[in-house]
């Protein structure tokens, strides 16, 4: 059976390119779902990001009652492009999407967590970012290409989240 690597997606310039990290991933045997916040919607294309998953792209809660998706348990979860919104979010344990519902159980699942920001120098000089991405390196998540914008969006090193991964 292959791995489960849930892929956030956030509302970044990198997002439109985010099939590329699910197709790599897919060459390395994981079994990819992808979940977006709502502010991707806007900039990822669901449809690729379906068509090289092979499973539905999600960004919302099921309505109480309603059927589970049937997402299987997570091997790693990798959140790319991150955005200093969502990052605060998880530091912080808010859990008002089901990109940060899933990020703010993780911990739970005890697998790698990896964070690829992209975020603009003026938001990475903010000292309530700096302080949360702080805490979530405390706390284990690793942020292989550093806590700003890792060069231009054409150049999004995708692949630093599997090699973090090993
Ligand atoms: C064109 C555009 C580009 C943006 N680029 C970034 C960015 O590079 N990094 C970032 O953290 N936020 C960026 N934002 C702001 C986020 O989209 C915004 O904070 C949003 O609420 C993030 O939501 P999410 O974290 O749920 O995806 C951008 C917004 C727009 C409209």
């Amino acid at each position: 059976m292959n791995k489960v690597l849930y892929l956030i997606v956030c509302g970044a310039a990198p997002a439109p390119y985010a099939d590329r990290l699910v197709k790599l991933a897919r060459e390395q045997s994981w079994d990819v779902w992808v979940v977006g916040t709502p502010a991707s919607r806007d900039f990822a294309d669901f449809k690729a990001l379906q068509e090289a998953s092979g499973h539905p792209v999600r960004d919302s809660y099921k309505r109480p009652g309603e059927a589970d998706v049937g997402m299987p348990g997570a091997d790693a979860v990798v959140v790319a492009p991150a955005t200093m919104n969502t990052i605060g979010k998880w530091a912080n344990g808010i859990c008002d999407t089901l990109a940060t519902g899933i990020l703010g159980e993780s911990f739970a699942f005890n697998v790698p967590l990896v964070v690829l920001p992209f975020v603009s120098d003026a938001q990475a000089a903010n000292p309530a970012y700096v302080r949360n991405v702080q805490f979530l390196q405390d706390c284990g998540v690793l942020f292989p290409v550093g806590i700003g914008r890792p060069g231009r969006v054409r150049d999004f090193p995708w692949e630093a989240a599997l090699k973090a991964l090993g």
